[in-house]
């Protein structure tokens, strides 16, 4: 027997189209957060998470276990993700590569710059994290390191930069989904106050109006 769609059905689904449409301006385009060969599913989902609700673009994974499955489609439907991105994983793009040196390559092939994260002083120069423009580029690739090694040295060594968040306390490091929703809130706060300035590269085409860079409270998602 042919399934009847009832009202509440069509009305929800509404409703995730009309939400759909109305985070779309306010997602940073051409920012990618990537994830250097994460040992725990969790972590893969919080950062899943962070970039679907900040509006960063997608997520690559660095997945030389081959935990995670090649077509989108069956990422989209794997368990393990959706729950621990709360199904975030069904709204964000999410990509898989074998090692780092294949994502490196194409992040390149296709212009973007790449950084790293580390608490750690490492490669060619080094900002804290609220120190960095992270306008400059048009294509930017945010990296975040293994929970226990941190980022590699060949990550480190094809990147523009290293950020830090400044620490405090007793311990080396934060973990991998908090320092992901620390670090990409400044990134895409900045970069969507550019979007809403500019409409190209350089800071050209100024808008005479600046867009908004939040969506207005009623709208926001409980
Ligand atoms: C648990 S940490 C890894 C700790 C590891 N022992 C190390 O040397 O980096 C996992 C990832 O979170 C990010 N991270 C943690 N603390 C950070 C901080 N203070 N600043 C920037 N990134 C940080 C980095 O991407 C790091 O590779």
């Amino acid at each position: 027997m042919p399934v009847v769609e009832g009202e509440e059905q069509k009305k929800s689904k509404r409703s995730v189209r009309e939400r759909a449409d109305a985070i779309k301006p306010f997602t940073c385009k051409n920012l990618i957060a990537v994830i250097e060969d994460p040992s725990d599913v969790k972590n893969i989902g919080t950062v899943i998470r962070n970039v679907n609700a900040l509006g960063v673009e997608k997520v690559y994974v660095v997945d030389p276990r081959k935990a995670l499955p090649d077509d989108w489609q069956e990422m989209r439907e794997k368990k393990s993700l959706s729950k621990t991105s709360v199904s975030a994983v069904k709204w964000s793009f999410v990509k898989r590569f074998d090692s780092t040196d294949d994502c490196l390559d194409h992040l390149e092939k296709n212009n973007f710059h790449s950084l790293v994260t580390s608490p750690h002083v490492k490669g060619k120069s080094n900002v804290y994290l609220h120190e960095g423009d992270y306008t400059e580029h048009a294509k930017l690739a945010v990296w975040f390191g293994n929970e226990k090694r941190g980022i590699s040295d060949r990550a480190v060594e094809r990147s523009d930069g290293c950020v830090a968040i400044p620490m405090f306390g007793m311990i080396e490091s934060l973990n991998l989904g908090t320092s992901s929703g620390i670090v990409l809130y400044e990134v895409t706060k900045q970069r969507r106050d550019y979007q809403s300035r500019y409409r190209k590269r350089d800071k050209r085409g100024e808008r005479a109006e600046p867009l908004p860079t939040v969506m207005p409270q009623e709208d926001a998602q409980t």
